[in-house]
Order: C-alpha cells, then structure tokens, then sequence
C-alpha cells in the first residue's frame, strides 16, 4: 500500500488496564476510503482499540498514526475535530433532549446573529432521517424511542458531522434488515466520497457484504489482516476462534411438561391486543415479528414493568397478578432485558454483586449475606458462561459488550427460575459464545424451565425454537410448529401475508 493510501497505521500498540492485556502489539495498516471490519470474540479488544482512536484511551505503548502523524487525542471532541468520530456500541445518547437535539448535539445549526437555530435543525435531523429512510419526528424525545430507533439516530449523528473516519461498533445489533440495506447504501456512498468506514460486528454475513478488509483480533493480538475476497465465513471463524465450529445451532428436541405460564386475553391500549398462549416446562417458544410489532413490550407486560388494561397471567397453574418486576421475580419469572446497559446491569457494581443481586435472599442469613455463597455462585456462573473478567470484583462497566451480557444471563441463571423470558439474548454476543448460551438454553430445557425467546434474528428463532409465535401489530398473528417453520412463513406472518389458522393456547 502506498503511504498516501494509509489512513491509520497501528505500530505494535499496546492498552493495559489493571491486570488486563487488552490489546498487545497490534500492527496493520487501513486504506484510505475503505470498509475495513475488525472482529473477535467477546473481550478480543475491538472497542478498546476504536476507544484509542476516538481518543477515550490512549495506547500504554507503541504508536498509533492518522495521516501518518500520531495520533494525540484527549477526548472524543478533539477526536471528532480531527474528523474521527464513533457510533458506540452502548448507545450515548441524552434520552431528555429530542431527536434533533441528539442529532446535533455539540455543533448545532448557528442563525445569523449566532444564537442555535432550532427551526434549521429540525429541518436537518428531518432530511438526514429521511435519508435513512425512516420515520422518526425530529421533534420527539430520545427516551421516547425503542433501541432500533436509537441506534439510527446515532448513525443520523455520525452522518451530520462531516467525519472522515467513521467507526461503526456493532450498528446494526439492533436495527431491522430494511434499516441494515440503507446503512449498506450509505457506507458506499460514503465510501465513495473517500470515508473511511471502521466496522465492528458479529455478524459475519456482514462483514462479507460491506467489508473491503478484515483484521482479526483474538486475546488483544492480531490474528491476520486479510482482503475479504480471500476469505470465506468458516475460515474466518476459524481465525477468530482458533478451532472449526461445527454446529450454530445446537437444538435439542423439547419433552415439554406441564403448564409454566399461560397468558390470557392480555391487553395493553395501543400496544397490546387479546394476546394468549402458553408455555409449557422445557419449551422454547420463540417470538418473532418486525420491529414495532409488540415483542418486547409483551415481555414487559408480562413481568409487570408495564400496566396491562385487561388479561390474566397464570404460572405453574395459579393466577398471578404482577403489579412490579419483584412480583414477577418471586413467582420465578426473570427477564433478560433487551437493552442490558439500562434494563439488566448496576454498571458501577462488581461482577460477583450483580450476579448475587436477583438472588440476595437466596443467598442471605436473616437478611445478611453469606459471603462465600455469593462468592461460590458467581465463580460456577463465570465458568458456566466463560464470563472474561480479571475478578469478580471488577466493575461491570470495564467489561467487554458481549461479557456484561453474559453477567445478565449469570445474574439470572444464579437464582434458578422456572420461566425465562428472553430479549435478543444472543445480541452483541460472538459466534463462539452464541453457541455455549444455546447449549446453556439446551440445559435450562432439561431442568424443566421453559423460555419465552424474543429475537431479531430469524436464523436463532428457526434454529432453537420448539414452537414460533408471530407477532404483527401488538397481535399473535400464527403460531407455527417446529416442523412447519420456514423463514418465508415467519416472515409472511410477519408482515401480513398469510395468516395461519391458530389453535388456541388455552383449549
Ligand atoms: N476501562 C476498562 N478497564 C478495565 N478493563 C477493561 C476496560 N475496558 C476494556 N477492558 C477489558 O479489555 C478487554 C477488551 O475489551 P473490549 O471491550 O475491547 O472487547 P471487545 O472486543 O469490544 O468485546 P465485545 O465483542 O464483547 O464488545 C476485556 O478483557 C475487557 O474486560
Ligand atoms: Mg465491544
């Protein structure tokens, strides 16, 4: 590569944090106005080498070179003056300000007399939103949005500011295919333009579809740094795992036993309508639907985080009513929830206290707790979920994406519940990973509990489930069995082609 075409050139770089490797002796170069992918598993280093290059961290040694000048950042602002900037795998944006406000945030439209011009904003936030073909008001408040819907307006923010390097971390964890294809068509325009696009994701269709590179990282080191036209999925598993991964999708078939949960005629206005099915011991009954359509917030209804208008939830046989998620966690309910960073986690708490959080009286004497249960538990849920932390002392906020995930899971797990209700648990996690939660699920299967899994990716729900709902507008719209399941009837169902006559759950 001639050294006009090296944007960013990593020369043996290195990141310690107390008692963590993170990234030692990273070295490879990326072309100028290229799509150049990085992955690994769950703790590799990804996110700390884009934090190095956005300027949240700096290297502990070696160089880092933009332009063939080193790279001497303080913070993300002077990271974004230089014309890097990027779109976080925890979202970060201010859910009190709007949609404009976020889009905008830090270089606001100027009138003439220098005051914010709030009117051209809103205008602006509204085209580039519109350029991403989707409909969301610029004039709504942030918090007022779903995940998916977030995560866009984090990639209508990279866009507005006129980024030479944008470094995308798992951007479309969250958003629906529709949304992935325009992302797609503004990554080459932009490359085009001579951006250059930095992308991290697990998924490696991707990578394949958008990637003109690749570097793997594995451990903090440098597998390889490859063309991706010279390459296929298995062999980059393979360099990412360092071992051939033979099954994605390890089900097994379900002996479902008596009755678990059953939900009858739940309602919520706007949201929910006269949703009933049931759930029997050792099912996995996946959801799936587009996003919108009601998913999530029937795991939230269900739990009690949001009021239902009208329906009954039973478990194990007895009529439950679950005014708050601690009702719903007595009764033997636990949910994963999709956005783990709000929903799942005490970010600034130790490993081992969240997981012992949901289980406080499980593992507590007359309300003091039994220090070396607590620490005995975390130990067997970091080995069963091979969670990768120095300690189990560390807070969970200086662990990797994917492994505070997996504290959600072990958090969880820890108290032994009868009835999972899974949102999107495979998200932000790698290949490797995916397959050990699958096999947990598998095992969760045969102690008896059932699960009721929420998921966006259509290969998880046709691969693990024992039956399918389809959810369309707040609504059960067909139910499909495991040997009547095709991605082409799921998605039909989804989006109102076919509707599929549906044997009730509670005859
Ligand atoms: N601020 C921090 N303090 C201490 N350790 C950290 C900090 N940030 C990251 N680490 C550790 O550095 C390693 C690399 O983490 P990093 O977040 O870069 O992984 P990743 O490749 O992005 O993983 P994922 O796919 O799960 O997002 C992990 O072991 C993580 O626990
Ligand atoms: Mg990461």
């Amino acid at each position: 590569m001639a050294e006009n075409d090296v944007v960013l050139r990593f020369e043996g770089a290195s990141k310690r944090f107390p008692g963590v490797l993170a990234l030692s002796d990273v070295a490879f170069d990326v072309r100028r106005g290229s799509v150049h992918a990085l992955v690994g598993e769950n703790g590799a280093g990804k996110s700390t080498l884009i934090k190095i290059l956005t300027g949240v961290h700096r290297q502990s040694s070696g160089r880092v070179l933009y332009n063939g000048a080193d790279l001497n950042f303080n913070n993300p602002h002077e990271a974004l003056l230089a014309g890097i900037t990027a779109i976080y795998q925890e979202l970060n944006l201010v859910p009190t300000l709007t949609v404009a406000e976020n889009v905008f945030l830090g270089h606001p439209p100027k009138a003439s007399a220098g005051t914010v011009d709030w009117r051209a904003m809103r205008v602006m936030a509204g085209d580039l939103l519109k350029f991403l073909e989707v409909d969301i008001d610029p004039g709504a408040l942030v918090r007022t949005l779903g995940v998916a819907r977030k995560q866009v307006v984090e990639i209508a923010k990279a866009l507005s500011m006129d980024a030479r390097v944008i470094i995308m971390d798992e951007p479309t964890a969250a958003i629906p295919k529709k949304e992935i294809d325009t992302l797609f068509r503004i990554i080459r325009t932009l490359r085009e333009r001579g951006v250059t696009i930095i992308y991290i994701s697990h998924h490696l269709d991707e990578v394949f579809t958008i990637a003109d590179a690749v570097t793997v990282l594995r451990d903090g080191r440098v597998v390889d740094t490859m063309p991706t036209a010279e390459l296929d999925e298995a062999e980059l598993i393979r360099l990412m795992v360092g071992r051939e991964l033979t099954e994605q999708y390890p089900y097994h078939p379900a002996k479902p036993g008596a009755e678990a949960l059953r939900v009858e005629g739940l309602a919520r206005k706007g949201v929910l309508k006269n949703i009933s099915f049931s759930l029997r011991a050792g099912e996995v009954v996946g959801v799936s639907g587009m996003v919108g359509s009601g998913r999530t917030e029937l795991l939230r209804a269900i739990y009690g985080v949001d009021p239902v208008s009208s329906g009954s939830v039973y478990v194990g046989g007895a009529a439950r009513r679950f005014a708050a998620p601690r009702d719903a966690i007595e009764a033997g309910i636990a949910l994963l929830p999709e956005e783990r960073k709000t929903g799942g986690l005490v970010l600034l708490l130790s490993v081992m206290d969240n997981i012992g959080l949901p289980s406080l009286k499980k593992l507590s004497t007359r309300g003091v707790m039994r220090d070396k249960d607590l620490t005995r538990t975390s130990e067997r849920m970091r080995d069963l979920m091979n969670i990768k932390t120095p300690s189990l002392k560390q807070r969970v906020m200086n662990l990797s994406g994917g492994n505070q995930q997996k504290v959600v899971l072990g958090k969880w797990f820890a108290r032994d519940p009868k009835v999972y209700l899974f949102d999107e648990p495979t998200r932000g996690i790698d290949v490797g990973a995916k397959v050990e939660i699958y096999n947990l699920m598998n095992r969760l299967k045969e102690e008896g509990a059932a699960i009721l899994m929420v998921s966006s990716e259509l290969p998880e729900i046709l691969g693990m489930s024992d039956r399918v709902l389809v959810m369309r507008e707040g609504e059960i719209a067909g139910e499909l069995g495991r040997g009547e399941l095709s991605q082409e009837r799921v998605l039909k169902l989804a989006i109102g082609g076919e509707s599929i006559g549906r044997k009730t759950a509670v005859d």
